[in-house]
């Protein structure tokens, strides 16, 4: 990365030492004195030393990214739709609770390619296809955000409905088309429940041997891709996963349910904005949660709050909470 794009990365990191950005940046600056780069690595410290101790400034701007505008989505020939859609930065969710041995892993693959070019120098490649698999609703799609949102990266999410609803024979070209494109613009391309195209319903019998051709293509390309970005693919776990699908990926790591104390932990990132009712117990109903997907924890934890706004209320009350937990408790059944 040059030097000036470090540098105004730099400026705009905030959070504390132990945040998984502000350790991606030290990994920078250790990287940048293995490379005898010293100036750049003493001034990018100061620059980040004076950013942490200035925590408390709410004036701080936002994350700054390089925007490539020379990059077009490629459009669908038939109907010039595009391919893949763009999520502004700003627009990315990245603030997640995770369990350390995730938190490592998507650490790991966000140092490998901060890392790439010295990884490069010793024949070696950064993980830049990855394979998250969980259950519905526990952070998978949001964890492909989050590293773009980390690494600074335009992020895309390919639109399958387009490849696929397209023409079915022209599928294939489009899926070659979009990979050629970015094979040389770094980005992270978003591959969302990727293998819901092997199982399309309403597709006519004739057309079944065509699906199974795209979806090799697909893997095909996967397997092929070394390209500047990181290719992030998605899958529920509801049903038993290929083993041969692993093999097309450099990590795949598992997305499990929150345990209690993420619960906790996701309920008080949640409120953090909010004033409790002392009454309430975080701990106790982070119990009474044990087994929902962190979506529906943020279901319920938005449930309450939001009434506690439109009631004008100060704070949220423990009898709204104990509510919206049961009205949600049978979304997760
Ligand atoms: N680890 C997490 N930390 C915080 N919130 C999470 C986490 N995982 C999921 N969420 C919440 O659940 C919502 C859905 O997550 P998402 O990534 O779309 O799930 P998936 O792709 O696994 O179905 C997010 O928008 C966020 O509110
Ligand atoms: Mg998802």
């Amino acid at each position: 990365m040059n030097q000036a794009l470090l540098t105004r990365l730099f400026k705009s990191i905030e959070g504390n030492e132990s945040s998984a950005l502000v350790r991606v940046a030290y990994s920078i600056i250790e990287e940048e004195k293995k490379k005898g780069h010293n100036g750049v690595a003493e001034r990018l410290n100061t620059i980040l030393k004076n950013n942490l101790a200035d925590n408390s400034s709410s004036l701080r701007p936002a994350l700054k990214v390089t925007r490539i505008t020379n990059f077009k989505v490629p459009l669908d020939r038939r109907y010039k739709l595009p391919l893949a859609s763009h999520i502004e930065h700003e627009g990315l969710r990245h603030n997640m609770i995770l369990p350390t041995d995730v938190e490592d892993k998507i650490l790991r693959i966000e140092k490998e390619y901060f890392a790439r070019e010295r990884l490069a120098h010793h024949g070696l490649r950064p993980r830049k296809k990855v394979l998250f698999y969980g259950s519905s609703g526990c952070g998978k799609s949001m964890a492909a955000e989050k590293i773009a949102w980390d690494l600074a990266l335009p992020f895309y999410k390919v639109r399958f409905d387009t490849i696929i609803s397209s023409y079915l024979g022209e599928s294939a070209s489009n899926l070659q088309r979009l990979f050629e494109s970015i094979n040389e613009f770094p980005c992270v391309l978003l591959l969302d429940e990727f293998d819901i195209i092997g199982k399309q319903r309403n597709i006519a019998a004739n057309d079944v041997g065509e699906v199974h051709r795209i979806v090799n293509i697909l893997l095909g390309l996967l397997e092929e891709y070394n390209g500047e970005g990181i290719i992030i693919a998605t899958t529920n776990l509801d049903g038993v996963i290929d083993k041969a699908l692993f093999r097309r990926f450099d990590d795949f790591i598992e997305l499990p349910k929150p345990t209690q104390k993420e619960i906790a932990d996701l309920l008080k990132l949640t409120f953090s904005a909010l004033q409790l009712d002392l009454k309430i117990d975080l701990p106790d109903f982070a119990k009474a949660m044990h087994g929902m997907s962190y979506a529906i924890v943020v279901k319920v934890a938005n449930d309450a709050a939001k009434k506690a706004v439109i009631n004008s209320k100060d704070k949220i009350e423990l009898e709204d909470l104990k509510k919206s937990l049961a009205e949600n408790a049978e979304l997760n059944k």
